[in-house]
């Protein structure tokens, strides 16, 4: 799989985003290290704090039917310029992905490839859940 045709893939979902408040479309499209594409849109809600980013749209529908390894994941807009994940999505993609390629794409079909850990230096994870010390039981 080709990161032009993870991007396609992402243009398609594009296509199912759910934005009638923003009017800013996105898709994404995960791909695991077996080679499977769980891809997604944002979907709003009339109660704004309830959407959801097509990032982890793609990354819950993937971890929800059992996959646990990933590659890449690849952004789309209609935008001229580059989107990043949002700092929401950068935690959940590290957490639950760990340092994959992100994969931004414009409208012109260019790409530009970086790491989660570039995008999202100095992480919180589930390491720091373990071994705590919590001075109690
Ligand atoms: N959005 C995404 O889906 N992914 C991003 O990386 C940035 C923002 C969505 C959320 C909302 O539906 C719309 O774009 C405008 O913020």
């Amino acid at each position: 799989m080709t990161y032009k045709r993870l991007v396609t893939l992402a243009r398609n979902a594009l296509t199912k985003s759910h934005s009638p408040y923003s009017k800013f479309r996105v898709g994404a499209a995960l791909l695991t290290k077996d080679g499977k594409v769980f891809a997604g849109c944002n979907i709003e809600n009339s109660s704004f704090g309830l959407t959801i980013c097509a990032e982890r749209t793609a990354i819950f529908k993937a971890v929800s039917e059992g996959q646990t390894h990933f590659q890449a994941i690849a952004i789309a807009t209609e935008q001229r310029e580059f989107i990043a994940p949002c700092g929401a999505c950068r935690q959940v993609i590290m957490d639950l992905a760990g340092d994959i390629d992100v994969v931004m794409s414009t409208r012109g079909g260019a790409l530009k490839v970086v790491t989660v850990s570039e995008l999202l230096p100095f992480p919180f994870g589930p390491k720091n859940l373990r071994k705590r010390k919590t001075g109690r039981s």
